[in-house]
This record gives structure tokens, C-alpha cells and sequence, in this order.
């Protein structure tokens, strides 16, 4: 099956038509997905609403679906969060450089982002290809890197000391719901299905390598945290009502730009569980 693939920038992104991502996927029309998905990092699908069964058997067919450890169940399936802000949030779900949920031993593979209610303008989200991070770096640099593990942990995105419930609608854990959760991974992982290298550390989740204190590890980390966002690394989508993004975060990282002050947005999101880095 021959998908229309129209790439974003040059090293991540790809709207894709000539699909109906809406019926459950057949075998031939998955599997172009699939490789899509491995070679383009993002899809972006348009115009294409999709009720909660349709997002859930989406996701599905990568993988089993994530029940998101620290955002307050907030739709009637627990696999499905509601990703929102109200008018006067000042804060809001993924505002800075991350991959999704990688304080967990098995980090998720992808998600599945689908835009219901959304603002005239602004609410774009931002991402960034890790590999193409770690290719651009020196070779001295790589070296350096190869065997460094970094701390993954959700203490300044959940918890009492982030914050978060005060200011915008997404809910997180808290007080005696919530146990700070950590797992380390390396700062260099290597895909499980392309067997490309890429960086695997993030602003929300990574504080410090593993064996070293955050002050220690805060020069070379701030480098890396930089550097995987430059912007010849990323693509920027538009959402739309209809919209729907799935996403490799096994090489990915992505934030949601926090632009808005007046609008509603809404969207929902399944989470496809992962493996193991290596
Ligand atoms: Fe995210």
C-alpha cells in the first residue's frame, strides 16, 4: 500500500493521506504506517475525527495502551487522558522538552494525539528528532556519552513540590496519591527497530547521571538538553479539529507551546507501551 507522504523538514515529520485511519487498520495498510513511522518520527494526520474506540484500536495496533501513571484519570476509560487547558491556565501538560513518561522502567513507544476543540491560533506543538541530535554531535563527544546513564524521575512533573494542580486543568498525583517514581537509562539508546542511535535525555524527567549529583552532572546535561532542541532538528505542527499526531518516543522529544491565555483545547491521547531502553 502506497501512502501520500509529505515530510515536514528534513530529518522528522510527515503528513500522511491516502488512509482511513478512522476504520481499524488492515494488515497492509498498518504495516505502511508502521515503516512511516520508523522512517518519519511524527505523523500528522488531517481531518480525520476519531471517537474513542477509534483512537484506542489506533493505538492498539502498536502495542498494548498505556495507563498514564500520574495524570488524574479524568475520561470514562482509563487508557485515555484528556489533554486540556481551560481559559487562564498558565501552565500546561509537556510545556517543556520532553519525551513522554520516561521515569518508568519501560518508557511508552508512541502515543496517539487527536485535536477535538482547538484555538484560531497558537497551541502548536514542537518536536525534535534525537537522532539527528545525536548524529550532529563529535566524535569525541559520543564517546564520552557511550556507557553514561542518566536518572529518569517525575518529581518536578508530579507530587506536592511540582505544583502543577493550581494552575492548569490537567491534574496530576499528588499528596498520598503520589510516590516519586525513578529508573535510569542510558543517555544513548538505540532503537529497537531501525538500530539507529539517538539521545535519550529530556528537561522533565532527567536531573542528574547516574552516580553524580545534579551539580555535577548540570554542565554536560544543560549541553545535551540544549543541543537536542536546536532547531534544525524539529518540525512544528499546526493542530486543527481532526487532527491526529502519532509519534515515535522511542527518538523523539516534544513540547507543547504554552501561547494561549484565552482558549479552550482539547485532546485526547493513548499512550503505547514500550521496552526497555538499551
Ligand atoms: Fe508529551
Amino acid at each position: 500500500m502506497n501512502l501520500g507522504i509529505t515530510q515536514l523538514s528534513p530529518v522528522i515529520g510527515a503528513e500522511v493521506n491516502g488512509v482511513d485511519i478512522t476504520k481499524p487498520l488492515e494488515n497492509d495498510a498498518f504495516a505502511a504506517v508502521h515503516q512511516a513511522l520508523l522512517d518519519h518520527i511524527i505523523l500528522v494526520f488531517r481531518d480525520q475525527p476519531l471517537d474513542d474506540d477509534a483512537l484506542m484500536a489506533l493505538g492498539r495496533r502498536f502495542s498494548t495502551l498505556v495507563i498514564h501513571p500520574f495524570i488524574m484519570p479524568n475520561t470514562d476509560r482509563p487508557e485515555i487522558v484528556a489533554i486540556m487547558r481551560d481559559p487562564g491556565d498558565t501552565t500546561i501538560v509537556g510545556e517543556d522538552w520532553h519525551s513522554d513518561t520516561t521515569h518508568i522502567a519501560t518508557p511508552p513507544m508512541g502515543a496517539v494525539l487527536h485535536a477535538i476543540d482547538v484555538p484560531p491560533r497558537g497551541g502548536d506543538t514542537i518536536f525534535a528528532s534525537q537522532y539527528a541530535a545525536y548524529e550532529a554531535l563529535s566524535d569525541g563527544m559520543k564517546k564520552m556519552l557511550a556507557g553514561l546513564n542518566a536518572v529518569h524521575d517525575d518529581t518536578h512533573v508530579a507530587g506536592p513540590k511540582s505544583g502543577k494542580n493550581n494552575t492548569r486543568a490537567n491534574k496530576v498525583r499528588d499528596g498520598a496519591n503520589w510516590r516519586p517514581t525513578s529508573n535510569v537509562h542510558p543517555v544513548v539508546r538505540t532503537h529497537p527497530e531501525t538500530g539507529r542511535k539517538c539521545l535519550f535525555v529530556n528537561r522533565s524527567y532527567s536531573h542528574r547521571f547516574e552516580n553524580m549529583t545534579e551539580a555535577e552532572s548540570e554542565p554536560l546535561l544543560s549541553f545535551l538538553l540544549e543541543h537536542g532542541n536546536r532547531p534544525e532538528f524539529t518540525c512544528r505542527v499546526r493542530w486543527t479539529p481532526g487532527t491526529t499526531v502519532i509519534w515515535d518516543n522511542r527518538c523523539m522529544k516534544h513540547i507543547a507551546v504554552n501561547d494561549v491565555t484565552e482558549h479552550r483545547r482539547v485532546m485526547r491521547r493513548v499512550q503505547m507501551t514500550g521496552d526497555k531502553p538499551f
